[in-house]
């Protein structure tokens, strides 16, 4: 096994256990029975939302958010403990927003991680609920958590650079972007959707899929005793590359990956008619840009010195990943 990849099982691993810390447990949800007597605590969590809120998140997932928060962290010499809190937050936003990417609303997908979409296992409604509880959890696991030791107003900057990431500058505004450009990959073109510009595809791209990446690596740095700003910033850099690249690999995948090696469903674009890197441009050319945004994001993990290693390696993974 490479360094790399005994690197990435331990991130991977470590991942895993800070987010199933912090979900609801079992038994800290009650039966319905007693939830419907009159004295129930209110901080009991239905039974049925804290099962599916287990489901959409400890179901597989590459952890690859996770893992940019323990790379850039420790980079940026935050303690691996430390960073647990923020590699949570960041999967739990992850899981949330593609338990609502999958509703029959957005992208419509029966199977996701190699199982029953949440909306599919349980319901729509039940679906909205476990995206919704999971975005406040994961506020809620950078406003409290006692496993980050950072000063109050360090807390703030981190609640702000999460909060920025997915909301409607970022991720939902992606999402956006992506739900109004349905159909506009349609020959002859639908009248009233326009075909995306390639600038309005990276765009898109580094809002919907982007953003979060980028976070993903500020709050690992952001851990730390002291903020480096210039390392803050050269991350930042490293990851919005990693970000875009990230999603045209996806659109990639999307037409040349089996569902199996996915967990996913394959032609979800197509069959949408979607704009995406393959559309606009064709698989070569996609597969070119994407090495061109991760060779920049190599560069500038060179650039930051010998220990970046595993930051060199993952662009290296983003650009050539086949799941
Ligand atoms: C899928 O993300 C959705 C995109 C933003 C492209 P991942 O490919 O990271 O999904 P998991 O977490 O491994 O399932
Ligand atoms: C998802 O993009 C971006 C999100 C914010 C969830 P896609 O819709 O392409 O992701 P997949 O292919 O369903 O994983
Ligand atoms: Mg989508
Ligand atoms: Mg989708
Ligand atoms: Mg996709």
């Amino acid at each position: 096994m490479s360094d790399f990849e005994a690197a990435w099982k331990l991130y991977r691993a470590r991942a895993e256990r800070a987010l199933a810390a912090r979900l609801p447990a079992v038994a800290a949800t009650d039966s319905a029975a007693s939830l419907s007597a009159a004295k129930a605590p209110l901080q009991l969590i239905p039974p049925r939302l804290g099962e599916a809120i287990r489901y959409v998140c400890l179901n597989g997932g590459k952890r690859f958010r996770a893992m940019l928060v323990y790379a850039c962290g420790e980079l940026a010499g935050a303690a691996l403990e430390q960073l647990d809190a923020a590699a949570a937050a960041v999967e739990m936003m992850h899981a949330y927003s593609l338990v609502h990417d999958d509703l029959p609303a957005m992208d419509d997908d029966d199977i996701r991680r190699g199982r029953k979409t949440c909306h599919i296992a349980y319901d729509q409604a039940t679906a909205i609920l476990t995206g919704d509880a999971l975005q406040a959890m994961a506020f809620e696991t950078l406003g409290v958590d006692s496993a980050l030791r950072v000063t109050p107003k360090r807390r703030v900057r981190m609640l702000a650079t999460l909060a920025d990431a997915v909301g409607a500058r970022g991720m939902v505004g992606g999402q956006a972007l992506d739900m109004e450009a349905v159909g506009a990959a349609r020959s002859p073109a639908q009248p009233g959707i326009e075909q995306l510009s390639l600038a309005q595809l990276s765009r898109m791209h580094r809002m919907k899929t982007g953003a979060l990446i980028r976070a993903a690596a500020c709050l690992g740095c952001l851990t730390a005793p002291r903020v480096d700003e210039k390392l803050l910033q050269a991350l930042a850099e490293y990851a919005t590359g990693l970000g875009l690249a990230f999603q045209i690999v996806d659109d990639i995948l999307d037409v040349e990956a089996s569902s199996e090696t996915l967990g996913k469903a394959g032609g979800v674009d197509r069959r949408m008619q979607k704009t995406t890197y393959v559309s606009l441009l064709g698989v070569a050319k996609a597969r070119e840009e994407a090495r061109r945004e991760c060779q920049n994001a190599r560069q500038i993990a060179v650039a930051l010195g010998d220990n970046t290693q595993f930051l060199q390696q993952l662009a290296h993974f983003v650009e050539k990943r086949n799941f």
